[in-house]
């Protein structure tokens, strides 16, 4: 029988047996996946193995001091945090097509992270990825095509052919559901087991066309306004990924004697179970009246606030 505990000690024998006394690294994205494969084999080979972060100034509000605080100071993994932001923008320079922005951004990624992998991993032999069964699939299927691929999808860690690291990727029979109850084994804090999924190129393919860096700010706040009020309902648990989308259109608006013209938020939120398929989520008017409110309220730059109520197919979860 499969369970949690099995799994660990099994996982745990095998990457002992398999690193011996050599280096690990492993690239953090503060997803659940990455995560949880990081805490299982920290638990396999503690200080052997290190992690990096990579801040690519395009993750949701204090995203970054949450990696740090759990993966370092709470598991006690040797973490590295990488500051990149500028790197990120300046590669997003004048590309407003999706897939250019996602090419850019894992270009980008794997540049940065080679460079901190040289510094800080350059005696590491092996990498850990936060791989999962779905995504094994995926690749497969997506290699059967181009009609197949829907959306590169670039995760953490999509590195060139010829790296000289070999994979770790304790997770990769696991479907979500699963590594997150290995994480919960792993001492794993809720708020990060529980997360909804987040995509590697973040923010960047939620603030629809060209990238510029105050939008992605209004973004980050009316998001965390978001998830927020959902947690303070007791909904979060209840949706598969909810998200704020930054409109790049302005409509007109009024507030006490004078017109606005400001930008729109879209919210999304989805019920599914694999991300393949979904169903917008119904959620109480007043929740979404209250979220509304203080969006308008409370983000700069924002007028107006849309619900998208279109479920996967035809619609995919993210817009972009
Ligand atoms: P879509 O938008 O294709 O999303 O319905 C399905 C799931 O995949 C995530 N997603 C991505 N994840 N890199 C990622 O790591 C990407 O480029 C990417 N695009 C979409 C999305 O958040 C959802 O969970």
């Amino acid at each position: 029988d499969w369970t949690p505990g099995h799994f660990i000690e099994q996982e745990v024998a095998k990457i002992r047996e398999l690193v011996g006394d050599a280096q690990v690294i492993c690239g953090l994205s503060g997803g659940v996946d990455s995560s949880v494969a990081a805490a299982l084999v920290h638990k396999a080979i503690g200080d052997q193995l290190t992690c990096i972060f990579v801040d690519t100034g395009l993750l949701r509000l204090h995203e970054r001091e949450q990696v740090e605080r759990t993966m370092g100071q709470h598991l006690g993994i040797k973490l590295v945090t990488v500051r990149a932001e500028d790197r990120f923008l300046t590669a997003l320079k004048g590309l407003d097509e999706p897939e250019a922005k996602r090419k850019a951004i894992g270009h980008t990624f794997i540049d940065v992270f080679e460079d901190a992998s040289a510094k800080e991993g350059k005696d590491a032999k092996f990498l850990v990825q936060g791989t999962l069964y779905p995504d094994v699939i995926e690749s497969v299927s997506a290699k059967g095509g181009p009609s197949a691929t829907i959306k590169t999808h670039h995760n953490v860690g999509g590195l060139k052919p010829d790296m000289k690291f070999q994979l770790i990727e304790p997770l990769r029979e696991l479907f979500k559901d699963e590594v997150r109850n290995v994480g919960r084994e792993l001492g794993l804090p809720e708020e990060m087991v529980g997360r909804h999924p987040f995509p590697g190129p973040g923010l960047a393919i939620r603030v629809l066309g060209a990238v510029d860096p105050v939008n992605v700010e209004t973004l980050r706040r009316a998001d965390a306004i978001y998830l927020e009020e959902i947690r303070a309902a007791g909904l979060y648990n209840e949706i598969w990924q909810a998200f704020a989308v930054f409109l790049p259109v302005r409509s007109v608006g009024v507030m006490g004697d004078g017109r606005t013209y400001e930008h729109v938020i879209a919210l999304r939120a989805v019920t599914s179970t694999d991300g393949m398929t979904a169903d917008w989520y119904a959620f109480p008017h007043e929740v979404l009246a209250r979220i509304s409110n203080r969006v308008i309220r409370e983000v700069k730059g924002i007028n107006r606030v849309v619900y998208d109520i279109s479920s996967k197919p035809p619609a995919t979860i993210e817009w972009e």
